[in-house]
């Protein structure tokens, strides 16, 4: 008998996606029944409660005002890819059932990897998750005993570190946020140096270049690794191409929706040689730290197809503008520090000491900023992850704030 729970007709659909067209107010907050619901309301009614409490409050990441964390607007051409994708619903655990799912992926692979020195890798949820199959590979196929990366590394070296049970030797920065090249360690051969390419709070890319004897070299490259592909902005990776393994999160400046990371790797095939697994049930090897998992190479792929090089380029080209513009504003006002120019379109300022940092921050725009805290300081940061960021208006707001402060 046929289940229209799995058998939408178009107009269901239409009726689903309608509420990425209005704009709703959440006035359902605490609609939702305390114990799991007996009986189910079913899909319309449950579209119309929900849909004001998803988009309601929702924060608009391609707004004029969002230039706050490295999240980007999503192209809309991933919303329809993803939608396809929920529907089919394939496993690349299983190639007989996802016989094209699994190319969308590789062709992905194959596109971005060469770009970054690298001949391969796979597509993961996310940097959290490649930083910590990268460092898989280097543990158990060098040996490696120990990570050194600096104290800017994000917390997932730290998750990793902990996972696999290896010592994390966090080494001092420089004022820029880059690794200090004086302080790492000679003797590496037991080691997995870790380099960051754009810091989490700084946005600040370690030397890549280094003359190095380290038993593995990973770049997280979770944030500004896509610049490699600006002609413009590309030579700030220059050296990734010597890494054993490279992170980039699509769901950062590819502008992908989450979770969508990539694991890239020099030796792609003996790598995978150490993080494969067979079983039984299994008609190829599971490679990587997922078991099930489904064609996020898709929305990636169709994003690359209809923007090309050049499109993803222009955007990323426009977000590093925007960070500069908003950055010189910030530089010729006296009334606040500025920290070194956007390496990497993160920009950070603070008012000067008679204005109090965190009281300024609730004056700013909603998803304009974000604060953090760097040297026992606090920090208003900014991310250009918003090709569409207003920040001439953005700019108004921060002088009002100041001047309402001060
Ligand atoms: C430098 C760096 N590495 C790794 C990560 C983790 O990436 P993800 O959020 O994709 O797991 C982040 C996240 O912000 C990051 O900034």
């Amino acid at each position: 008998m046929k289940d229209e729970s799995f058998t939408p007709t178009k107009s269901d659909l239409d009726f689903g996606i309608t509420p990425l067209f209005r704009s709703l107010t959440d006035n359902a907050k605490d609609s939702f029944p305390d114990k799991l619901p007996e009986f189910g309301i079913g899909e319309r009614i449950t579209i119309e409660k929900l849909a004001p409490v998803v988009f309601g409050d929702a924060a608009n990441l391609g707004s004029p005002n969002a230039f706050a964390h490295m999240d980007p607007p999503t192209p809309w051409i991933t919303w329809v890819t993803t939608l396809w994708n929920a529907s089919l619903n394939q496993n690349l655990l299983h190639p007989d059932v996802s016989p094209k799912a699994m190319l969308f992926e590789k062709q992905v692979i194959r596109w971005l990897s060469p770009l970054f020195g690298m001949n391969g890798g796979h597509m993961t949820p996310g940097s959290t998750i490649s930083n910590l199959t990268a460092l898989w590979v280097a543990r158990d196929s060098m040996g490696v005993k120990d990570i050194v990366a600096s104290k800017a590394a994000h917390l997932s070296i730290q998750k990793a570190a902990n996972l696999l049970g290896l010592n994390l030797k966090k080494i001092n920065t420089n004022a820029k946020g880059e690794m200090d090249l004086n302080s790492i360690p000679k003797d590496l051969s037991r080691s997995a140096l870790v380099l960051t390419a754009g810091t989490t709070i700084t946005g600040a890319i370690d030397n890549l270049n280094l003359e190095q004897n380290a038993a593995w070299v990973h770049v997280d490259a979770a944030w500004a690794g896509p610049l490699r592909i600006s002609n413009k902005h590309g030579h700030l990776l220059k050296g990734v191409e010597h890494a054993n393994s490279v992170a980039i999160s699509g769901h950062k400046w590819f502008f992908q929706p989450k979770e969508s990371g990539l694991i890239l790797f020099r030796d792609t095939q003996s790598a995978n040689k150490t993080i494969s697994a067979n079983s039984g049930y299994l008609s190829s090897a599971n490679v990587g730290l997922l078991g099930s998992h489904g064609a996020i190479g898709l929305p990636l792929l169709a994003t690359l197809m209809a923007w090309g090089k050049q499109g993803l380029i222009g955007r990323l080209e426009k977000t590093m503008e925007l960070s500069v513009q908003l950055w010189t504003s910030l530089q010729n006002n006296p009334n606040v520090i500025v920290f070194d120019q956007p390496v990497t379109g993160v920009i950070l300022w603070r008012p000067k000491d008679n204005i109090d940092t965190k009281e300024l921050f609730t004056k700013m725009p909603i998803g304009s900023a974000s604060l953090v805290t760097l040297n026992d300081k606090y920090w208003i940061r900014h991310v250009a992850a918003n090709p569409q960021a207003d920040v001439k208006a953005l700019w108004k707001c921060i002088e009002k704030a100041l001047i309402s402060q001060s």
